[in-house]
Parts: structure tokens; C-alpha cells; sequence
């Protein structure tokens, strides 16, 4: 294995989600993390898909066809920030690549605000024991405002609840994605029930 973000994330995940399990591609772009996601599950488990460009869908569609496994997953053309309003039973992993559409506008990528709604809820929505992965690419002035946020809020989570991890490439040039990794303990209660009780 070649010891880059996309690769440490997918060895993590698939230790976690088996066949019959949910899971989340909060960003699918060209479908290559739905793909492999889908991979995972098997026929009696499904991936929501989400992206706020039609285009990445209609790409991770036509690249799920080609491996006929179109059937395992939930595209859905609207913004990861309101995906408790899609998925609402737990999942085993939510996935964020953060950025842009490879090939595509520049423009069109993350914004801290809304990816930090999206991982809030990402959190929630997470089995005991699920992950929630993150790839940042602080290449880019919105690549950069999502790391100071994602930092902030992922180093403050509540040891009781979750394990937060951070894995960066120290002594590569041009700004190496960040690789955040977010686990749910095991024997916890849904964060909810924690917001009650507290
Ligand atoms: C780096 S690409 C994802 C790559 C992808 N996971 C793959 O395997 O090819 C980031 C994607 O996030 C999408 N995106 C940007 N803002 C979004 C939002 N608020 N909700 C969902 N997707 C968003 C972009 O349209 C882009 O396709």
C-alpha cells in the first residue's frame, strides 16, 4: 500500500463496515470513494451518496454501472449539511474528500461552514464503533479555513464519546492532504441521549 490519505482511509474503513451495513459518501465527486464504499457493503447494504453538482453524480452513476452495483447506493444532488434530513437510521461510516471536483470548477468545493454542519452531523449519525474519515486539502484558502475549523472541533470532542485521530505526511512539499479520523467508542450511548442526560 502507498501511504497516502485516500489509501490510509479506505485500510481504516473497511476494518469498520462490512456486508449489510450503511455508510455515507458525503462528497462523491467522480464516485471513486462511493465505488469503493459499495464495494464494502454487499446487496443487503447501502450507501447514500451526496453531492451539490449534478455532474459528480451523473460520474459516480455511470462509474457504479460499470461495476453493476448501481443497486447498493442513494445518489442524492444536495449539500452533505443536511444529510440527517436523507439518512436517518445509524451508519457504520460517513466519508468526506473535501475540495473540488477533479476536473471540474475550481470554484465549486467545500466551505468550512457547511462542512463542519456536515461532520457535526456526521457524528450523530454514527453507529458505536463507526468512523467518520476526512481528506483536507489545505492547498487552497477554503481547503485551509476547513482545517483551522475541523482542527478546533475535532481536538474539543468528548473523550467519552469519541476517539480523534490525525494522520499528516511530515516531510512531503506542497501542502500534503490532512487525514482526520473520528471514531464513535464502542458501549456509547447515541450523542443525543448524552445531550439529555448531561
Ligand atoms: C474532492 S471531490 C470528491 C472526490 C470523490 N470522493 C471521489 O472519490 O472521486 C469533492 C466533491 O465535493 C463536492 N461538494 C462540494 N460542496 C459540497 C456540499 N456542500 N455537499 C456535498 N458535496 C459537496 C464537490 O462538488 C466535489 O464533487
Amino acid at each position: 500500500m502507498v501511504l497516502k490519505a485516500v489509501n490510509m482511509i479506505r485500510s481504516i474503513v473497511q476494518g469498520v463496515v462490512s456486508e449489510g451495513d450503511l455508510a455515507v459518501d458525503a462528497t462523491a465527486g467522480n464516485g471513486h470513494d462511493t465505488l469503493f464504499l459499495a464495494s464494502l457493503v454487499g446487496d443487503s447494504g447501502l450507501i447514500y451518496a451526496f453531492d451539490n453538482q449534478q455532474r459528480a453524480l451523473d460520474i459516480t452513476r455511470e462509474r457504479l454501472r460499470a461495476h453493476r452495483l448501481e443497486q447498493r447506493v442513494k445518489l442524492i444532488c444536495d449539500g452533505h449539511e443536511r444529510m440527517d434530513k436523507y439518512v436517518t437510521d445509524r451508519v457504520k461510516a460517513v466519508v468526506f474528500n473535501l475540495g473540488y471536483l477533479p476536473g471540474g470548477d475550481h470554484g465549486k468545493t467545500t466551505l468550512p461552514g457547511t462542512t463542519l454542519t456536515a461532520v457535526e452531523k456526521s457524528l450523530d449519525l454514527l453507529l458505536p464503533g463507526g468512523i467518520c474519515a476526512i481528506a483536507v486539502y489545505r492547498g487552497h484558502g477554503e481547503g485551509q479555513r476547513e482545517d483551522a475549523l475541523l482542527r478546533e472541533y475535532l481536538t474539543s470532542l468528548d473523550p467519552r464519546i469519541y476517539i480523534s485521530v490525525w494522520a499528516e505526511a511530515t516531510n512531503q512539499r506542497n501542502n500534503p492532504p490532512l487525514v482526520w479520523l473520528v471514531q464513535k467508542k464502542r458501549g456509547t450511548c447515541p450523542t443525543n441521549y448524552y445531550r439529555i442526560i448531561l
